[in-house]
């Protein structure tokens, strides 16, 4: 629950990035020796694909907050169970992590944020290039090669995940493999600094073009994941809804140049120094347009904040969004807090209102749900999000990250729906 109007102050700093822990920890399976991570977040999502490898026999230690040491020593070869994995999408990255171990993988159909269809068409051809023949049957992904072949990849669509897959699959492939309109997000350039580090020879991430020269055998390695890019881009938003003043630290300010530009458009000041980033907001929001695109456009998981924050400027804003089909679901809960947005396909058109009201509302996905914590600090009167369990997917101590700002924010009921996961890290 929020108790809105309170203009956020001070100083935070973010967490590491989810996308990149969540394609981190299942490559740490492709040594046979212990990896150390730090700067994991410390969110469910995380704990979902710990729990899986657990169940694989990986052995995960957590030390302190936010660091795990992971020991594939004994790992075995056995599916993770649907339960767990529908609740995360990302762990079809065990199919690109046991392909590039076991020459075979068989994971069942992921789920995660549900934003229309999602597709895994590009991984499979990424698979079949590399040798492997794909099979699905009764909701399993199966996938076997003789063994892994370097070759090129072409992607039709610059896919994260797809990238990543086909990356962790040819680390220990023989020969070359190169992959052509690869994507660029901040995470695929972190997998790839990740596996070097092992000893991989993984060239060419944040291009177009990846090349990856497979290597027979890869160590045990100490890693810290980069700080978390839409974490980073949510606080400073909600800093700016606020007419707030807030310091972000931790972060890389390269990764930040779309949302910092398009916040400047808005009418907010943002200074960035070598590793933090302060945003200050005194001024009227201006209205502006964003599309949405790979890396470097402006980001997909930061549309749904912005337009919460639009939905407050003066004038009027269009968002199109061009990575996902169906991802304005947020706009029907902001509308029940006063914000005027009308969506049709993949464009919305959003009229400023002067202010919006608190009353009850759902996430109905992890950004969604941040979408509605930045309405909800601007909002007059309390606001009550339900299916809070979408935003710790994503956003690590949330509401004491925002209560250390000034904000009016406390979790009133007790969904946590990997409490049991606890025990396993
Ligand atoms: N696509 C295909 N075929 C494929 C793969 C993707 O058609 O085989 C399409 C998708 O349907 C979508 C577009 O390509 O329209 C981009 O999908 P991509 O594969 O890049 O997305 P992803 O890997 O499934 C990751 C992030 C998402 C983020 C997208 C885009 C992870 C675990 N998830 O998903 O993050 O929106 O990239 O940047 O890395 C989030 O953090 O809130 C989140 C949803």
């Amino acid at each position: 629950m929020i108790d809105g109007r309170k203009k956020l102050k001070g100083k935070i700093s973010v967490s590491g990035a989810k996308n990149a822990a969540l394609s981190i920890i299942p490559a740490a399976i492709l040594s046979e020796e212990p990896s150390i991570i730090t700067n994991v977040p410390d969110i469910s999502d995380v704990r979902f694909i710990s729990e899986i490898l657990t169940q694989m026999n990986v052995r995960i230690r957590k030390i302190g907050d936010d660091t795990l040491e992971i020991d594939p020593k004994n790992i075995k070869q056995k599916p993770a169970t649907y339960d767990l994995v529908r609740r995360i999408r990302a762990s079809y990255y065990l199919l690109g992590a046991m392909l590039g171990k076991f020459s075979n993988a068989s994971v069942p159909l992921p789920g995660g944020c549900n934003f229309g269809v999602r597709p895994i068409d590009q991984h499979i051809k990424g698979f079949t290039r590399l040798g492997a023949s794909c099979k699905m049957n009764g909701g399993m992904i199966s996938i076997k090669a003789k063994k892994i072949v370097g070759n090129s990849v072409y992607l039709d669509i610059a896919s994260v995940g797809a990238t990543i897959n086909v990356v962790l699959a040819a680390v220990k492939a023989e020969g070359l493999t190169v992959i052509e309109n690869a994507a660029k997000e901040p995470h695929v350039v972190d997998l790839a600094n990740f596996l070097n580090s092992m000893g991989a020879d993984v060239r060419g991430a944040g291009t177009d073009m990846i090349k990856i020269y497979g290597v027979k055998k890869l160590k045990g390695t100490s890693y810290s994941i980069v700080p978390d890019q839409i974490e980073t881009g949510t606080y400073m938003i909600a800093a700016a809804v606020t007419g707030g003043d807030v310091t972000i630290e931790n972060i890389i300010p390269k990764h930040l140049e779309a949302i910092k530009s398009k916040l400047e458009e808005i009418g907010v000041k943002v200074t960035e120094k070598e590793s933090s980033i302060r945003v200050v907001r005194k001024s009227q929001l201006n209205r502006c347009n964003i599309k949405t695109m790979p890396h470097p456009g402006f980001p997909t998981d930061m549309q749904p904040q912005i337009s919460a924050l639009l939905a407050l400027a003066k004038g009027t804003s269009i968002i199109s969004e061009g990575v996902w089909d169906n991802r304005f679901r947020y706009t029907e809960e902001l509308k029940r807090m006063g914000a005027n947005i009308s969506v049709d396909g993949k464009i919305a058109v959003i009229e400023g209102v002067n202010s919006l009201t608190g009353t009850t509302v759902k996430a109905t996905d992890l950004r969604a749900g941040a979408a509605l914590v930045i309405a909800a600090l601007a909002a007059q009167g309390k606001t009550t999000i339900e299916n809070t369990g979408h935003i710790e997917r994503g956003y690590s101590k949330i509401c004491k990250k925002l209560s250390d700002l000034g904000a009016n924010i406390v979790k009133i009921d007790g969904e946590e729906p990997v409490l049991h996961l606890q025990k396993a890290l």
